[in-house]
């Protein structure tokens, strides 16, 4: 695996796989990898006959009082790691390469950005859009692969590659992979490491309460009292505080107030011991 660490190295490494003639995958990631990251790599070489791998702890999608400075960095762990997928190529530029001096551009995302986490970190989405599109334009990749667990984050990714004609042929070039969860049905997250163990054990409420949920509505339930019954079931097992829990159109994530024929999904963000967890579902019956 070659590690480029500036612009020029991370070039002439695209160049020389493209000049194989090469398919490339990008996987972009802020580090501090579990196995839904290395799900994702495994993922993007069935697409792509190379795969790189970025990792760069954005301080532009953080907020000023969020984790930017405690959010877990290790870059030899995660190196080895991905040696270990047989990774082609690291691009791991610091603040200054990716950002240097008079940096004065930001990507704004309209309309998927503003709700949800939106709503909840203001600038998340600039932050993430103005790195992705960054990501693309310094990798050049054929496609990419994003986790579904940031399912509003793909869908603003998805809506800046079409609108910037980024990523040919845009939207299916993005890949969505699904989320990986522990045995209990926690959403893998670098974040989850935050978590005491109390914490740790009774975060598995929040995809219980989702998966219930998503029965009472299959089940006929109006939406306002599932939702409202899903926030009762976090608060009990121990949640502080909860941004939102929200049925959406899982395009557009408009939220829906009635359960209809069309793709919908569960969005949940909420807070235990501190620490800020966010899962989706769809909203179909449990494989
Ligand atoms: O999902 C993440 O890890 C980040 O938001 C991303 C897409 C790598 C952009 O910094």
């Amino acid at each position: 695996m070659q590690t480029a660490t500036t612009l020029e190295v991370l070039r002439s490494a695209v160049d020389l796989l493209r000049g194989k003639g090469k398919r490339l995958a990008l996987v972009p990631t802020m580090g501090a990898l579990h196995e839904g990251h290395l799900t994702l790599v495994r993922e993007a070489r069935k697409h792509a006959d190379a795969v790189a791998v970025s990792i760069f702890v954005n301080p532009k999608q953080f907020g000023p009082n969020e984790d930017l400075d405690a959010y877990p960095r290790r870059m030899a762990a995660d190196a080895a790691l991905l040696e270990g997928e047989g990774v082609e190529l690291l691009w791991a530029p610091d603040v200054g390469a990716m950002y240097p001096a008079g940096f004065a551009t930001n990507v704004s995302v309209g309309g998927v950005s503003d709700g949800l986490c939106g709503a909840a970190r203001p600038g998340h989405f600039d932050g993430v859009a103005t790195v992705v599109c960054k990501l693309f334009n310094q990798v050049r990749p054929d496609v990419a692969l994003f986790g579904e667990k940031d399912w509003q984050q793909l869908a603003v990714i998805r809506r800046m590659a079409r609108d910037l004609d980024l990523v040919l042929p845009h939207v299916a070039a993005i890949i969505g992979v699904p989320t990986v969860r522990e045995a209990d049905g926690l959403a893998l997250s670098s974040r989850n490491q935050y978590l005491s163990p109390e914490a740790r054990a009774q975060a598995a409420a929040l995809p219980k309460a989702m998966r219930q949920g998503i029965e009472a509505l299959l089940s006929g339930s109006a939406v306002a009292p599932t939702l409202a019954a899903i926030e009762a079931h976090l608060l009990q097992a121990g949640f502080e505080s909860i941004d939102y829990v929200t049925l959406a159109d899982a395009e557009s994530l408009m939220p829906i107030e009635a359960t209809e024929p069309r793709p919908a999904r569960l969005l949940v963000a909420a807070r235990i011991g501190g620490t800020r967890l966010i899962d989706n579902m769809a909203v179909e019956p449990a494989e």
